[in-house]
């Protein structure tokens, strides 16, 4: 246990479970998009956390003895801090944590629209070296109605920046998201954003909806449908042909997927296909995960 006063709750990348998480704002900056209840609580208004705080707690940390190899930057985009900040974050993690090999964060593709790629390489030599961009879906009527903020263009324009500033970049796309209606553009448009991004990680999740679907259904005109277990293969199956990526580490396998596919792109596409196939053809023949192994 890290010497930490975390405002609760906290979410990190399944990937940076052995990280030590550093809350450098509290809550997330937009928090509009109409499916996500990270931080809708009401202790969790987006809010900097102060530099002396942040320095005081690097500080006990690096006391502590305790053996840290990575930092998480928390919480929902700490990329939105100005450039400044989060050098100084960076400079105060590599001056009391010096063994730190890797640093991290959330980032919306917004967070980098003011800074520019010398100042991205400047954070990247400071040690910050993979941000997860929760794209979410590459089709801009599905990004309208979930209120995600962003575009294809806008989202494009990010990945390509980081891109540049030889900074990875780990990008989330929700499987299910435009319904059944929309599912064929979503994923065809997911996969020409990525062709043309070439991220480093792309992961898939499936859109869950633990609070209810109300909030979320409202700009579907309060009729929106969940994908079942075939429609959500079959959108899979849309995505993974439509890809067309040279090295990027392909994985969904979060809890929220009922099949877990894993592999690297293009490498391993005929196989992940392959495997999503026989789910749409025999789902009796293939392992899914069950309902209740299911989960956010
Ligand atoms: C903390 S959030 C995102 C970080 C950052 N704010 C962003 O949007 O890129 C992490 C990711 O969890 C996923 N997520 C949030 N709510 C979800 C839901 N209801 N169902 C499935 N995935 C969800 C989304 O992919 C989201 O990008
Ligand atoms: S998905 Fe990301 S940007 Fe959207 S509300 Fe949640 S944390 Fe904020």
């Amino acid at each position: 246990m890290y010497p930490i006063d975390y405002i609760e709750p906290v979410f990190r990348p399944p990937s940076e479970w052995k990280s030590l998480i550093l809350q450098v704002t509290n809550g997330c900056s937009w928090n509009k998009c109409t499916f996500c209840d990270m931080y809708t609580s009401e202790n969790k208004k987006f809010r900097p956390k102060k530099l002396e705080l942040i320095e005081q707690e690097i500080v006990d940390v690096a006391s502590s003895k305790q053996s840290v190899s990575r930092v998480f930057l928390a919480d929902g985009d700490a990329m939105m801090l100005p450039f400044e900040r989060l050098a100084a974050i960076l400079v105060l993690i590599r001056t009391h944590l010096p063994q730190v090999t890797r640093v991290s964060s959330y980032c919306l593709p917004r967070n980098l629209k003011n800074k520019t790629v010398e100042q991205l390489q400047h954070l990247k030599e400071l040690g910050l070296s993979l941000v997860y961009v929760g794209c979410e879906s590459g089709d801009d009527e599905v990004l309208a109605l979930i209120d995600k903020g962003e575009t294809f263009d806008s989202s494009l324009a990010a990945l390509l920046k980081l891109k540049e500033a030889k900074i990875k970049s780990s990008v989330m796309i929700l499987n299910g998201l435009g319904g059944p209606e929309l599912s064929k553009q979503h994923a065809i448009n997911s996969a020409r954003l990525m062709n043309q991004a070439q991220p480093e990680y792309l992961s898939t999740l499936v859109v869950s909806f633990p609070m209810g679907l109300e909030r979320f259904a409202k700009p579907f005109n309060g009729r929106f449908r969940q994908l079942n277990q075939q429609q959500l293969f079959k959108e899979m199956e849309y995505l993974l042909s439509e890809l067309s990526l040279e090295k990027t580490i392909f994985r969904s396998d979060h809890a929220s997927n009922y099949l877990v596919l894993k592999g690297i792109l293009g490498k391993d596409k005929e196989p992940l296909l392959a495997k999503v196939r026989m789910a749409l053809d025999k789902p009796q023949a293939v392992s899914l995960r069950q309902e209740w192994q299911r989960g956010l």
